[in-house]
């Protein structure tokens, strides 16, 4: 495995990689790698000849209130799990070299897909993951590009960013992978404290009480996300959204549309979790 701190380094090794005809897959992350990102990896691999991973905190996508500073940056032991799950290029570049200048020009997103949800309370998110990801997609220059499904909102903003900018990148979603628990893996689970580890599965039970309602035929979207809601706050969480949506664009569905998905987000302490379930 060959680890690239720079643009060029990287662009040389990866058009030596395509000058043989390998097809090149592509997974970028922010680090504190957990099985979540090595199953994107172990897919990358059976799906083309040649994984590329990036590791790099994009302080784009952060608010000033939110945790760049004390994200986890763990490149030694991310660099142990990419080589287990069989990466051949890592490019972790430095701030100053994916962003020699301030990075003043955006991709800004569709607002009615990412001013909602995730975006309402995390203004410029999606703008931040926007820009990033067309940056990195135009230096790594993949067939294929692997996101999870945990993030749900953000793998249909690169599949609308793709698809609206004719990028030749087949986008994959990859399935969230969660604890014995059922907790969602994360890399902001290294945030919570035993007690609330130990409680934080409750924000899958209440996604999973609100499938199993709609599952059986309840369309009193808001009486379920109400009580999803009621529950979370009577166990002393904080939270932001619990909303049934439409798989198609997250808007709200009638109550005869079916390929529904229910987003949460919630903060337990000082850390927020998300999740999701497709019904
Ligand atoms: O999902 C993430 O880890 C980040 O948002 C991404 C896609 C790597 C962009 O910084």
């Amino acid at each position: 495995m060959q680890i690239h701190p720079t643009i060029a380094g990287l662009r040389a090794a990866l058009d030596a990689e395509r000058a043989r005809g390998a097809r090149i897959a592509f997974v970028p992350t922010m680090g504190n790698l957990h099985e979540g990102h090595a199953s994107l990896m172990t897919q990358g691999r059976d799906m083309a000849d040649v994984v590329v991973a990036s590791v790099f905190v994009n302080r784009l996508q952060f608010g000033p209130n939110e945790d760049f500073d004390r994200y986890p940056r763990t490149l030694d032991a991310d660099c142990a799990r990419m080589r287990d799950a069989g990466v051949a290029h890592v490019f972790a570049p430095d701030e100053s070299e994916l962003y020699p200048q301030a990075q003043t020009l955006r991709v800004v997103p569709d607002p009615a897909l990412s001013d909602i949800l995730e975006g309402a309370f995390r203004p410029g998110f999606f703008t931040g993951v926007a820009t990033v990801v067309c940056k990195l997609f135009n230096i790594v220059q993949p067939h294929i590009a692997l996101f999870g499904k945990k993030d749900y909102q953000q793998l249909m903003v690169i599949r609308q960013l793709v698809q609206q900018l004719a990028l030749p990148i087949a986008i994959v979603g990859g399935e969230t992978l969660r604890a014995g628990d059922g907790l969602a893996l994360s890399s902001r689970n290294g945030y919570l404290s035993p007690d609330e580890r130990a409680r934080a599965v409750l924000l899958f039970q209440v996604l999973s009480a609100a499938r199993e309602a709609v599952r059986a035929g309840d369309r009193d979207y808001p009486r379920i996300e109400a009580d999803a809601l009621s529950r979370l706050r009577d166990s002393g969480w904080s939270p932001q959204y619990i909303a049934v949506r439409r798989q198609a664009d997250l808007q709200s569905p009638a109550a005869h549309e079916s390929r529904l998905v229910i987003l949460a987000a919630a903060l337990l302490g000082t850390t927020r979790l998300i999740d999701n379930l497709e019904v």
